[in-house]
């Protein structure tokens, strides 16, 4: 009985592990090329346990020799068969294991190659990926070809997507890009190799497209509206490419046209008024609040998700209002603008139902306007650009050679310049081909900049550097480092806007302003004079022993008004005045700073308790500078101090000075005269508020020695 049971079981052992047809024959091992067989150990006990070595390595081969070693190989028979196979097995007496000089060969059913290796995706964009893997180990031949199959896992759009498969001819090709993808989706990319007899085993990578913008939403709908606020109605957004995550509010000023990329998010709007943006975001609510918001009230005053929805400006000036889609998946974010409201004359006609049918005619008077002063504009540019050009050539001809052009591609475009005060005179056209040629281009070996940056500017970083003049003498100065070519078309007009107004207002002693250009093919280096120190740090030093000279305190106050009664006879407006944008040379001659393309450089500074009353609601206008002015002029009889330091927060600022009319005190060395000065320059009403040619005769007023500092400095207040 038991010996029954032990044959049976022999008798099956060799049925399924080493059936005969796996047993390829008995052939010569190899002398020399052993056809790069590898051993795998030394004491195979049979040649089953050979086999599923070999397989589990891919190898269509396994031999064995000598009766105990067993190798793995992926072709056999090189040198002959032979019939020398005598040694029997050392764990299985009934089978033979080659000889000394012969090798049993069997099959491992391996047919194609081992899987190919370590695939990646290496680069992932909205609808597309790249892949990367290595080629199979054990090609087992020759690899012909890969074939990738690509599955969609998870997915925001409403599609159905199929799974797709390319083949990819010739085994040394080891990358592709998978296109046509949808953007957002979690794909499952799966990879075979082939030879000539098979595919290997599979490999994948589960990976995600870059999620894509939202579809465009609609513009909102009014339902209601009175002097401050408008009661929107809100469609219901939706994307395909990723998912929806929120829905923000916008408001833009009458007449502009913001960008609308989607890779653009806008400001609130305190840093849009801080910064001069015309557009900003009222509120923000998350796409599942949808229901609770789809009627939405811009202007209640209220913070709504994170966004100050300020009340609309007085007098009523139809801002545009739209409505943005975002969506944002880890670090990615997409953004879709709809069309404003308020941005067609149609939106305007519903805005003002009052207006009936008179509203329509004026509409057509008023396209008539247009066209024909379009015409007329059309034909000024034609006149001007041939007379400009022909002025030109003439300049040209008596240039430097080394005098290169300032090639900034692209046309200037004259749009709501925010730096300009309103009352600007329209340009002549071309201006800038015109105004370059009045800009010294530097060469670019004059230029040495510092390679670390202090800081980052909105068109590009900022650095310290030199620049020789023309005795070799080396200057230090400011340069902002514009990556000309990767600026949006947008944010490139108003880098040119602003680097106009520099140009426009050429030097001056009292300004720290445009030294040059420098162009190489792909940066723009903007040059800005940089005084040796500045106003704030000097006036600082006070405080740590480094005496600040009485004396020179109004005669600076009046260079600053000479200077911003400069700035103002050339139509600019200086946006960021304190102590801290001035700047101030060795002999205490002050040079401000920080106007036109140059306010980028400053640091990143909180100026609520610098601004005008009026300006917390917008307005620009000369006037509102005379206030910063006189905030300055304390800054310096405070040696420095903060402005309003016992109110933490710029809110709280705003309110105290728009609604409670609080002013900056009179400090105990401050003479009387000076301070009705000061008192001037906060007057609430901006008319009565003096000029700045009259700010220039300051220094005949007289001052005492200071002889205490009373107000403390609190960096955090003033800096971001
Ligand atoms: C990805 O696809 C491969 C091959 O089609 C499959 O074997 C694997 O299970 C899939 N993986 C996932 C996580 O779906
Ligand atoms: C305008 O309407 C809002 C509510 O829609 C209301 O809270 C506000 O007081 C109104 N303002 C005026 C000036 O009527
Ligand atoms: C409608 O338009 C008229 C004239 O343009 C203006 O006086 C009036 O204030 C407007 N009404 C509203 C509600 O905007």
């Amino acid at each position: 009985m038991n010996q029954k049971i032990y044959i049976i079981t022999l008798c099956l052992s060799f049925g399924y592990g080493v059936s005969v047809q796996d047993y390829l024959g008995c052939f010569k091992s190899p002398t020399t090329d052993f056809d790069s067989p590898l051993l795998v150990f030394n004491y195979a006990v049979t040649p089953i346990k050979c086999i599923a070595e070999c397989k589990s390595r891919y190898f269509m081969y396994a031999a064995l020799m000598k009766g105990e070693q067993c190798y793995c190989m992926s072709k056999y028979g090189g040198d002959g068969p032979s019939n020398g196979c005598t040694n029997p097995c050392s764990g299985d007496g009934k089978a033979f294991c080659g000889s000394h000089d012969s090798m049993s060969v069997y099959s491992t059913d391996q047919k194609g190659p081992s899987p190919p290796r370590g695939l990646e995706v290496s680069e992932n964009k909205p609808t597309s990926l790249r892949v990367m893997w290595q080629p199979p180990d054990i090609p087992n031949g020759i690899v012909r070809s890969y074939n990738i199959r690509v599955v969609a896992v998870e997915t925001h759009s409403t599609l159905q997507l199929f799974p797709t498969q390319i083949e990819i001819i010739g085994g040394t090709s080891d990358n592709t890009v998978l296109t046509n993808l949808q953007p957002g989706t979690k794909y499952n990319i799966s990879i075979v190799a082939l030879n000539a007899v098979g595919e290997s085993e599979a490999i994948y990578v589960i990976d995600w497209t870059q999620i894509g913008p939202p579809d465009k939403p609609e513009k909102p709908k009014i339902i209601e509206k009175n002097d401050s606020t408008i009661k929107l109605r809100i469609a219901k957004g939706s994307s395909e490419n990723g998912p929806l995550t929120a829905y923000q509010i916008v408001v833009a000023d009458a007449g502009i046209i913001p960008p609308t990329s989607h890779d653009i998010a806008y400001t609130n709007y305190d840093k849009a008024i801080k910064n001069d943006i015309p557009y900003y975001i009222t509120g923000e609510f998350e796409a599942a609040e949808f229901y609770k918001y789809k009627e939405f009230v811009v202007g209640n005053g209220l913070k709504i998700g994170g966004y100050y929805n300020a009340p609309l400006e007085q007098p009523f000036d139809n801002p545009q209002i739209g409505v943005v889609l975002v969506s944002k998946l880890r670090n990615e974010i997409q953004y879709s603008y709809s069309d404003l409201l308020g941005s067609e004359k149609s939106d305007n006609f519903m805005f003002n139902r009052s207006t009936g049918n008179s509203g329509f005619d004026s509409t057509i008077v008023g396209l008539c306007v247009a066209i024909a002063l379009l015409g007329t504009l059309l034909l000024a540019t034609v006149l001007g650009y041939f007379i400009l050009r022909r002025r030109h050539e003439q300049i040209r001809m008596t240039k430097l050679p080394e005098q290169q052009e300032l090639t900034l591609q692209g046309p200037m475009h004259e749009v709501d310049n925010m730096a300009y005060i309103p009352e600007d005179v329209p340009e002549r056209p071309n201006h800038y081909q015109d105004l370059k040629s009045r800009v010294w281009s530097i060469p670019k070996n004059f230029l040495n900049v510092d390679s670390i940056p202090l800081r980052r500017g909105r068109f590009g970083t900022i650095h310290t550097g030199t620049v020789q003049d023309k005795n070799g003498a080396p200057t230090k100065v400011l340069v902002h480092c514009i990556s000309d070519g990767k600026l949006r078309a947008s944010e490139k007009k108003n880098m040119l806007r602003e680097l106009d107004v520099c140009i426009k207002v050429g030097s001056m002693n009292h300004l720290a302003g445009l030294v040059g250009n420098c162009e190489t093919p792909d940066t723009l280096y903007v040059v800005l004079e940089l005084p040796p120190q500045n106003l704030k740090s000097r006036l600082l030093g006070a405080r740590s022993g480094d005496l600040f000279p009485t004396e020179y305190i109004l005669p600076i106050g009046s260079s600053i008004a000479a200077g911003l009664s400069y700035l103002e006879a050339h139509k600019v407006l200086h946006s960021h005045l304190c102590a801290r944008s001035i700047g101030l040379t060795d002999d205490f001659v002050p040079k401000i700073m920080g106007f036109g393309i140059g306010r980028h450089s400053l640091e990143d500074m909180k100026l609520a308790r610098w601004t005008a009353p009026e300006r917390f609601g917008h307005k620009k206008h000369n006037p509102a500078v005379v206030w910063s002015y006189g905030v300055v002029i304390w800054e310096m009889m405070s040696m420095g101090g903060t402005p309003y330091s016992d109110l933490q927060d710029e809110c709280d600022v705003e309110e105290a000075v728009v609604e409670k009319d609080v002013r900056l005190p009179q400090l105990r060395d401050m003479p009387d005269p000076v301070y009705e000065v000061l008192l001037s320059c906060w007057q609430n009403n901006s008319e009565e508020r003096p000029m700045f040619d009259e700010l220039m005769r300051l220094h005949t007023l007289s001052i005492c020695p200071i002889t205490a500092i009373t107000e403390p400095y609190l960096p955090e207040l003033e800096l971001n």
